[in-house]
């Protein structure tokens, strides 16, 4: 669906889906030139990045391999403890592997330094960080994020995979939820 269809629940269209393709334009050239040359395994994790993940292995000249991570934070509320549970794990070896993560967002950065530590250990040839939103907490995370698409504000943020009470990641755009959403 687009921002249109869903009118009144949007405060602000933050990213049209025009603008989401264009900067994966500029962001698949530069993964282009820095893995030329070397094979790429995307992995992915769900469920977050199932969009970011079909557009950026389709917007790609070259070819990749694609793989899944399904994890879960511990801890109640909104924001995530970093403590995570792995719900499927990898089918892939990752031993000499170039390995890109693609995530839909960073927002505490958390569940990407536990992440990291644990594809780590799994002794790849390279391992580097794709999001497509940051949020102003993840500029204070341990995690370098290589590749980031877009900035986003502190707030009620949906679209593109990001979901608000498991609604809205079919959203093409990306905006910030009206409060009469969720007050
Ligand atoms: C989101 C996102 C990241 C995480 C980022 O996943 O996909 O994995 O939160 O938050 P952090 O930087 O504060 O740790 P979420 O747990 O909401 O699950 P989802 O992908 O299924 O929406």
């Amino acid at each position: 669906m687009d921002a249109s269809d869903i009118r009144s629940d949007l405060s602000d269209v933050l990213y049209t889906a025009d603008e989401i393709q264009q900067r994966l334009d500029d962001m698949a050239a530069q993964i282009e030139r820095d893995y030329d040359g070397r094979e790429l395994l995307l992995v992915g994790v769900l469920n977050g990045a199932l969009m970011v993940m079909a557009d950026l292995s389709r917007t790609l000249t070259r070819h990749c391999e694609m793989d899944w991570m399904a994890i879960s934070s511990y801890g109640s509320g909104t924001q995530s403890s970093g403590v995570v549970r792995i719900l499927k794990d990898l089918n892939t070896d990752l031993a000499g592997r170039h390995v890109l993560v693609v995530e839909d967002i960073v927002d505490t950065g958390l569940t990407l330094a536990y992440l990291i530590q644990n594809l780590k250990s799994r002794n790849p040839a390279s391992l580097e960080v794709m999001a497509m939103f940051r949020k102003p907490d993840a500029l204070n995370s341990p995690v370098t994020v290589k590749y980031v698409g877009f900035d986003l504000p502190n707030e009620f943020v949906v679209g593109y995979g990001l979901d608000y009470a498991g609604r809205y990641r079919n959203l093409r755009d990306v905006g910030t939820l009206s409060p009469h959403v969720y007050s």
